[in-house]
């Protein structure tokens, strides 16, 4: 893992009803690493959970970072802790930036949709792809304007012409049509989503059902919704380089299983998000629960994210 980064909280306003913005800056005399549209840090919330944010914005100064928090009531600790507790001053520990959604170099046309606080990732990349007079066209759809972060700024930026607001209490004129906006896949077209997850299953079954491929397909899921584990069995993890051999139970999870055995395991999101623990499988058909792969991914069985998923056979055999 990555050495961690200290950076001092420069700014922190409201930016929308429950969401704050948050700019971070390096500590005196140090340099944060350059980040592209899409990417993402894990914040260390003081006394907290890990929790992923995009970072919003391409400044003309890169020595900043900025994330968008939105406040989620279920929060067990992470998004109302840095609301309540984090203040301006405040030095936090974050990750260098990952970039899991980054643009397709070569795309001729690319799609943007957000869905609420999924605007913080979309917002980078239309600004990049606007920087690069690449063609490309924002939706941004939320439940109320008071809800929307950046809707302002995004109204007088330079491609303004290429954004288009979608607010469910507005009129009906300017609805999401999904269909009318993915239209028919493209040779050269990507499409781009974040957002709530009923939103964004809605815009990739939507694409599916008009003929888009997985490959043209690209998404940034914040949180994984909530899983049924009440059918969940034990299964046995086989180590192929140590030989070991670990026992999951029914109410644990594989990594839990694994950390507890001694076996050294990189965590984060810790719900199938972020890809951090991703470990490669060489026999066996893991039941995959996480967000992060790709249908086509998941089909190939060769690795698994042992935070959230289990298996479908009595034992699988990784790569450890
Ligand atoms: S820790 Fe994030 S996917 Fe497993």
């Amino acid at each position: 893992m990555d050495p961690l980064l200290q950076v001092r909280v420069a700014a922190k306003r409201p930016v929308a009803d429950g969401i704050a913005a948050f700019e971070l800056a390096p500590l005196a005399g140090e340099r944060l690493p350059v980040f592209e549209a899409g990417a993402h840090i894990d914040v260390h919330v003081p006394d907290g959970p890990v929790r992923q944010y995009s970072l919003y914005d391409l400044p003309d100064d890169p020595q900043r970072y900025r994330i968008g928090v939105l406040r989620d009531p279920q929060s067990r600790g992470g998004s109302a802790k840095l609301l309540d507790a984090v203040q301006e001053g405040d030095v936090i520990s974050v990750s260098a930036p990952r970039n899991h959604f980054a643009l397709e170099r070569d795309a001729r046309h690319s799609i943007l949709f957000a869905g609420g606080i999924g605007i913080t990732p979309i917002l980078s990349m239309a600004q990049q792809l606007a920087r690069e007079q690449r063609s490309f066209d924002l939706h941004y759809c939320g439940r109320s304007l008071s809800r929307m972060a950046f809707v302002e700024p995004l109204r007088r930026s330079g491609f303004a012409a290429q954004v288009h607001v979608h607010v469910d209490d507005g009129a009906a004129s300017q609805q999401l049509q999904a269909r009318r906006s993915i239209g028919r896949p493209a040779p050269g077209t990507h499409l781009y989503v974040c957002g709530p997850t009923g939103f964004m299953a809605h815009v990739l079954e939507t694409a599916r059902a008009l003929g888009w491929d997985d490959a043209h397909l690209h998404r940034e899921y914040f949180a994984a919704a909530p899983v049924d584990h009440s059918a969940d069995g034990p299964f046995e993890l086989a180590l192929a380089r140590s030989g070991a051999v670990v026992r999951v139970g029914a109410d644990q999870s594989a990594a839990q299983a694994l950390l507890d055995a001694g076996v050294g395991l990189s965590l984060s999101c810790e719900q199938g998000v972020c890809g951090t623990c991703m470990t490669r499988v060489m026999d066996g058909v893991p039941d995959h629960r996480d967000l992060y792969l790709t249908d086509a991914e998941h089909a190939r069985n060769d690795c698994f994210m042992p935070c959230c998923s289990r298996s479908r056979t009595p034992r699988l055999v990784l790569d450890l």
